[in-house]
């Protein structure tokens, strides 16, 4: 049986199909992207590599040709998320693919107040009026970005949040990859719903003391209301040094102060018969690159107006580089994010 991973450049995507190959030949791989070349050492070991663009739907034919399951994973980025996840979806039932899963969020209900809820519930609305089998798994927010962040907030010695006493539990993405792994190759979740999700809630109080646990010194918790947040987040995102970092969008935090995000599923267990990684356990894993990234973002914070060398490919001439940091939003979804480019010095 041939299965199909969209997406499968992306950070889920690629553990998706680290985690397939252990259960499936690469031959009946069908691993569709819009940078197939990105796959080439999938490609290298027998899966089959396409490009396909869920805003480009004339892509998807040719990308979806002889697959009989197929995994679509939830977009980033595009400029309308419903319409694109619609058209994966109708496509692939077009193509002769009897059984879509496909990775959603936690509580994706009219009122919840974190920023893609709404969006997934109309795209879980079009898979099920698909009329073939289905599989949706919530993913839950992914504990390695909340353990990422935490390289900055340790060396800043603060954290300031909106989240109140809620709480969440965080998944690891390999879980996420293994559960979605598991739902495609095996049989039995047509169907149904799982929350994939951590083992256990994890509020700000847990949060701080796994900060202070990392990095051995007291973390100041600043709780601020969802307007004072937002402006926070504003300044954080606009800062240079803070590129390499996600921060919780204020809609989350108030969601996950609110109770909207306080499932704690047995998705994970259910699907691959182990349990989920902690959040304690996800730091405990990182904890080599806590350190590292800590100490890259030291280097970033003394070199946000550095003036570098490097050679031109090609002319070995060598230049003089500064760094420029261009502001860019993405006006779906109102994100910030930081491009850096370089320019010649002087
Ligand atoms: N649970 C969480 O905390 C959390 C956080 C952020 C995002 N998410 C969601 O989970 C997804 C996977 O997370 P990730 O960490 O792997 O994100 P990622 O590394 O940023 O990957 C983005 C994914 O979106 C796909 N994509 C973007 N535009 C597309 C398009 N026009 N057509 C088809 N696919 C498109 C990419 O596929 P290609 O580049 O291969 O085409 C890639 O799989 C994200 O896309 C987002 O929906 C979850």
């Amino acid at each position: 049986m041939r299965m199909i991973v969209t997406g499968a450049s992306g950070k889920l995507g690629r553990l998706v199909v680290a985690a397939l190959l252990g259960r499936v030949p690469a031959s009946e791989l069908i691993l569709v992207s819009r940078s197939p070349d990105s796959l080439e050492d999938f490609a290298r070991r027998g899966a089959t590599v396409r490009y396909g663009d869920f805003e480009r739907p004339d892509s998807l034919s040719a990308a979806f040709a002889g697959g009989q399951r197929a995994l679509v994973i939830s977009t980033i980025g595009v400029q309308d998320t419903p319409a694109a996840h619609r058209a994966a979806f109708e496509e692939a039932v077009r193509s002769g693919v009897q059984h879509i899963v496909h990775t959603s969020v936690p509580n994706p209900v009219e009122d919840n107040p974190f920023p893609p809820a709404r969006v997934h519930l109309h795209s879980e609305q079009d898979l099920r009026a698909t009329g073939i089998a289905w599989t949706i798994l919530r993913n839950a927010l992914y504990a390695e970005l909340r353990s990422r962040i935490a390289t900055k907030y340790i060396r800043d010695g603060r954290w300031t949040t909106n989240t109140g006493s809620g709480s969440h539990a965080f998944v690891a993405r390999t879980d996420c990859a293994a559960a979605a792994a598991a739902a495609l190759t095996g049989d039995g979740s047509e169907g149904r719903v799982y929350d994939i999700t951590g083992p256990e809630l994890v509020d700000a109080e847990q949060y701080v003391a796994l900060l202070e646990e990392f990095g051995g010194h007291p973390i100041v918790r600043i709780e601020v209301n969802d307007a004072e947040y937002e402006r926070y987040r504003a300044g954080f995102s606009a800062d240079p040094n803070n590129a390499a970092y996600f921060e919780l969008f204020a809609g989350t935090g108030e969601a996950i102060r609110a109770g909207y995000l306080n499932q704690v599923g047995t998705g994970v267990q259910h699907l691959t018969s182990r349990l989920p990684l902690s959040l304690r356990e996800v730091f405990g894993r990182g904890s080599s690159s806590i350190r590292r990234d800590a100490a890259r973002s030291r280097h970033a914070h003394l070199c946000t107006r550095c003036v570098g060398r490097a050679r031109r490919p090609g002319v070995g001439r060598e230049l003089k580089l500064e760094a420029v940091y261009r502001l860019r939003r993405r006006p779906d979804e109102g994100t910030t994010y930081w491009m850096i480019a370089y320019r010649r010095a002087g």
